[in-house]
């Protein structure tokens, strides 16, 4: 799908926790035909006349009503003045932008991990997964009780399981000590959350068919030969895919503002991502 520029409708606002908001639009042309990772450019404003625009994760797409939403925390003056938009005022949206999670079309567990904001990103394609028929469980990871996600806005089919750092609710720790538990169920795992996480489950997948005594017997695919990293086949492949928050510039791929370090050079989150493999990126900087 191309990406259009939209004016999107508020049609509801509000805040599920402290100082976190979602916020649905009526947007018919991104509501069909968005994937989940994909995002929109929001032209917002600030009270002093500046024009602003802040890239949002599409949290939900429902074809049938037109409706998309996002999700979002207040950093600053973009998503403040965002936060006080009014119900039936519209709002200038480019999308959908950057590249969609690829699930391998023979993957019927999903692991789905979390921290924090990081919900905004993979929400989405737990609703794709469930409608595929496929099985999602969902680690959450957050500071306190306060800051979890609430689980009457997931999908019933989804299995939510949540770890916060002050044990207020759920495993008491990081949400990534909850991974090993689900490794050997998962096909595939799709992460969206702060750096130190996502190199935490980087390193985890990377150990994964080792420990599991896979390395040598695993399912023969493409003939022997390698995909080129980054294409939607290797992507496809992969047990992890990694969603990267990056501020951006001009989200479409001119600026480089977005740039992040791959193994084989920079990569820009909103064009080659913001989904990628977990092993295009170089999580340790190379000296
Ligand atoms: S934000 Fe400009 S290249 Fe990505």
């Amino acid at each position: 799908m191309t990406m259009r520029l939209v004016s999107a409708e508020l049609v509801d606002s509000r805040q599920i926790l402290p100082g976190q908001w979602v916020q649905s639009f009526h947007a018919p042309e991104l509501a069909i035909g968005s994937r989940a990772g994909q995002f929109v450019h929001v032209r917002t404003g600030d009270y002093s006349g500046l024009v602003l625009r802040r890239p949002f994760s599409i949290n939900t797409a429902d074809p049938a009503t037109g409706i998309i939403s996002i999700h979002f925390r207040i950093v600053g003056k973009g998503t403040d003045w965002m936060a006080r938009v009014r119900e039936g005022e519209r709002l200038d949206m480019l999308g959908p932008l950057g590249r969609p999670f690829e699930v391998d079309p023979r993957s019927r567990h999903l692991l789905l991990i979390a921290g924090g904001l990081g919900m905004a990103g993979i929400r989405m394609l737990a609703d794709e997964a469930v409608r595929d028929g496929r099985q999602v469980t969902i680690l959450f990871g957050a500071l306190s009780a306060t800051h979890v996600y609430p689980s009457s806005l997931l999908p019933d089919e989804a299995e939510y399981v949540v770890a916060t750092d002050d044990g207020s609710l759920g495993h008491r720790g990081y949400v990534t000590d909850l991974v090993p538990d689900y490794e050997a169920w998962a096909d595939q795992a799709f992460a969206c959350g702060p750096h130190p996480m996502l190199a935490r489950l980087a390193d985890l997948a990377a150990g994964r068919r080792e420990r599991m005594g896979v390395a040598k017997l695993g399912r023969k695919r493409g003939g022997g030969k390698a995909d080129a990293s980054g294409s939607t086949a290797a992507r496809r492949k992969a047990f992890l895919q990694v969603s990267m928050e990056q501020t951006m510039g001009c989200a479409v791929g001119a600026c480089l503002g977005c740039a992040v370090m791959g193994v084989d050079g920079p990569l820009r989150v909103c064009r080659e991502g913001p989904v990628f493999a977990a092993d295009e990126i170089a999580w340790q900087p190379r000296v």
